[in-house]
């Protein structure tokens, strides 16, 4: 049995017999295509493991379908594309038309299964969906059709390639040390299992602070391993380049994204890219952000920067150029109150829509700033209509206790993805603008930092690992209830016992609210440290003072930045005007975003009838109370699953309750030092 995690949820254990007795005998596997490279043979394989491990059953592997239903002896798993399937001689004529990507599984009266993709991506997304049911102990359904929300579903990796990894909280890099690709890949491929394994079908695989040395000789051919290591799951590889790549690498005196000597050099290394990965999915490009260079650095625009990529490209494949919206000054000058960071990427991108190749996508993180506690959903996605957009996310858990706090964050994504952007009046939900439905895109999606490392844990700590699961999960499938989510992977990592799936259920889902109490509440952000690299413990006067834009504008009176357009930086104006209406005035903004858009009185009354201070000691108390809770919590399922989990786990639940104890009166003695107004329960500053 796997302890230590490198199976994350598809440990398969053994069902208890009397569970394994309701399932009949799996005799044949028939896999409709045998290259060594197939996602079906993949799937096939995955299933005779796990009929295996759960079942305790062998199945033979074939490759010759036998039409037909079996009626007797053991039960047959076709597993196919629709079109392999209908060409062996299968009836297809009962399938519902699928999308791509998209899956059907059928068990009939004989306990038969179809599992049939609309392409092989497909079918191996179909052949987990059994295998993850029947781990559960479930049956397959019958007649299930199965379609992903949106076509492109991606992780993103910030790992250097010296070995480490921007924000990454689980060891060194599984794709690259001392400059290089890896020898090993061993653990790229078991990533791409557990990608595959929820939906996830393509990987940035490098920082978006990308380093020329990725494009040497070695490094392609390197690059080419690891698109072979992932290809057998169905997930294809793009790379992030560093803009000055043909100044540093190449020599060139400029990287000038117009300049002949510039796109030649781009186009070669295109061009050899392609030969190494004929099937890449294109480039990352971060550009003009946190110092780093651009096109605005040639005097261009950021459209000529992304045409230049999205040109070679499609010179030499299919691949599509995504440009980050993450595009910002970081020398911002606080005096200045209409200065506002928050309003860069609408201010930069707004004019671009129908400037850009059509294979160029925009990538926007959730919201304006940066992966905070809370952040309103940002604009832009209201203002790019012609460009379609992929919003990033980050499982890791950056400003989110980077691992050592429990963080389930299903709750935090929908606040954005359910968020209505009413785009000219009407229902415009984020998740129906990724998906491609509301501008009618054909390519968009989801992206999110993931920064799984070498630890056995993938992220350093296995409850974080149900926010990879779910994330998974929400791109396939945004409308997913969150508690479903967090049972069905608690049942396949730990175990199916109710104190143990109550437990991780009732811990996960108040793990961001706790968060949020003890860190940044009403919309003030997260108030960790940003001026160290660290991002992590609490430290709230490092928001201001500095060019960054985090900025929360307390002094002795009142807190919160004004971003309306009467008095402020008119950010809100950045909204179709229903929301920008809303957000305006302070009685129709929500509390939770309140500090987000207004600059308020401490003793300002909220909705709730408290004061802003008071609720700022209230949260922080409740907050830190709560965590205090969760490692008392989980000692109730000790002995119900291994104690090598069990005790990693604790571990760190330990240690949240403390440090939850240390924000709780960092930020309380901070706001009680700067505004001199008395916790009305006489706690803050009393020890
Ligand atoms: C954050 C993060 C950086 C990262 C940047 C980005 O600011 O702290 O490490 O490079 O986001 O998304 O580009």
């Amino acid at each position: 049995p796997d302890e230590n995690g490198i199976d994350g949820w598809l440990r398969y254990a053994p069902l208890s017999s009397e569970l394994a007795s309701q399932f009949k005998r799996y005799g044949n596997i028939i896999a409709l295509r045998n290259d060594e490279s197939s996602p079906v043979r993949t799937a096939a394989k995955e299933i005779q493991h796990g009929l295996k491990r759960i079942l305790n059953q062998e199945a033979n592997i074939g490759h010759d379908l036998i039409t037909g239903s079996q009626v007797e002896g053991p039960a047959t798993i076709v597993i196919g594309t629709v079109n392999s399937f209908s060409h062996a001689g299968g009836d297809v004529s009962h399938i519902a038309q699928l999308k791509e990507d998209g899956f059907w599984l059928h068990g009939d009266d004989y306990d038969n299964v179809q599992i049939l993709g609309q392409n092989e991506r497909g079918a191996l997304y179909g052949a987990f969906a059994f295998l993850m049911l029947l781990a559960q102990g479930k049956q397959c359904p019958s007649a299930h059709v199965s379609n992903p929300s949106a076509p492109i579903r991606w992780v993103n990796q910030w790992d250097n390639l010296d070995g480490s990894i921007e924000r990454g909280y689980a060891g060194p890099s599984i794709f690259f040390r001392d400059m290089v690709v890896q020898d090993d890949l061993t653990r790229v491929s078991q990533y791409a299992r557990l990608m595959a394994s929820v939906g996830l079908n393509g990987i940035i695989v490098n920082n978006v602070n990308s380093h020329h040395d990725l494009l040497s000789p070695r490094n392609l051919a390197g690059l080419g391993r690891i698109a072979n290591a992932m290809r057998p799951w169905g997930v294809r590889i793009g790379v992030a380049l560093f803009f000055d790549t043909p100044k540093i690498l190449g020599g060139l005196s400029t990287s000038d994204p117009l300049d002949p000597g510039v796109i030649a050099f781009w186009d070669k290394i295109t061009a050899q890219l392609y030969q190494h990965v004929p099937d890449l999915i294109g480039y990352l490009i971060k550009a003009n952000s946190e110092g780093q260079p651009g096109p605005l650095t040639y005097g261009r625009t950021l459209a000529d920067g992304a045409n230049m990529f999205a040109d070679a490209l499609k010179r030499h494949g299919a691949g599509v150029v995504v440009y980050r919206a993450f595009v910002y000054n970081h020398h911002l000058d606080e005096s200045n109150w209409k200065n506002d960071r928050a309003n860069a990427a609408v201010e930069y991108f707004k004019d671009m829509d129908s400037l850009f190749e059509d294979n160029v996508l925009v990538q926007i993180k959730y919201g304006p700033i940066d992966f905070q506690v809370r952040e309103p959903t940002s604009p832009l996605f209201a203002h790019l209509r012609k460009t379609p957009t992929i919003i990033e996310f980050q499982v890791a858990q950056e400003y989110l206790g980077q691992q050592s706090h429990v963080c389930y964050l299903p709750p935090l994504w929908k606040t954005i993805l359910d968020f209505d952007l009413r785009v000219d009046g009407k229902p415009s939900l984020v998740r129906d603008i990724v998906s491609g439905e509301r501008f009618g895109w054909n390519q968009s999606g989801y992206a999110a930092v993931v920064n799984v490392g070498s630890d056995s844990t993938w992220l350093g700590s296995h409850l974080a690992m149900s926010n990879l699961y779910a994330y998974g999960r929400y791109t396939w499938d945004p409308t997913s209830n969150e508690v479903d989510v967090i049972q069905d992977w608690t049942r396949l990592t730990f175990s199916s016992h109710s104190t143990v799936v109550d437990t991780v259920t009732s811990i996960s889902m108040e793990s961001w609210p706790t968060y949020e109490n003890y860190t940044g509440n009403l919309g003030i952000q997260t108030l960790c440290e940003i001026t160290k690299t660290c991002h992590y413990g609490p430290r709230p006067d490092a928001a201001d003072g500095n060019g960054w834009g985090q900025w929360t504008r307390a002094d002795a009176h009142a807190i919160g930045m004004d971003r309306t357009v009467a008095t402020g930086t008119g950010y809100a104006g950045q909204y179709p005007v229903e929301v920008a209406e809303k957000f305006e005035k302070v009685k129709t903004t929500p509390d939770d975003l309140l500090l987000w858009f207004h600059h308020v009185p401490y003793t300002h009354k909220l909705k709730s009838g408290k004061t802003v201070i008071q609720h700022f000691y209230d949260a922080h108390y409740e907050g830190a109370a709560n965590a205090q809770t969760f490692a008392p919590r989980w000692k109730a399922i000790q002995g119900l699953i291994d104690d090598s989990r069990f005790q990693h786990v604790l571990f760190r639940l330990v240690y949240q309750a403390g440090h939850a104890i240390v924000w709780r009166d960092s930020i309380n003695e901070f706001y009680k030092a700067k505004c001199s107004i008395p916790d009305e329960q006489g706690r803050v500053g009393n020890y």
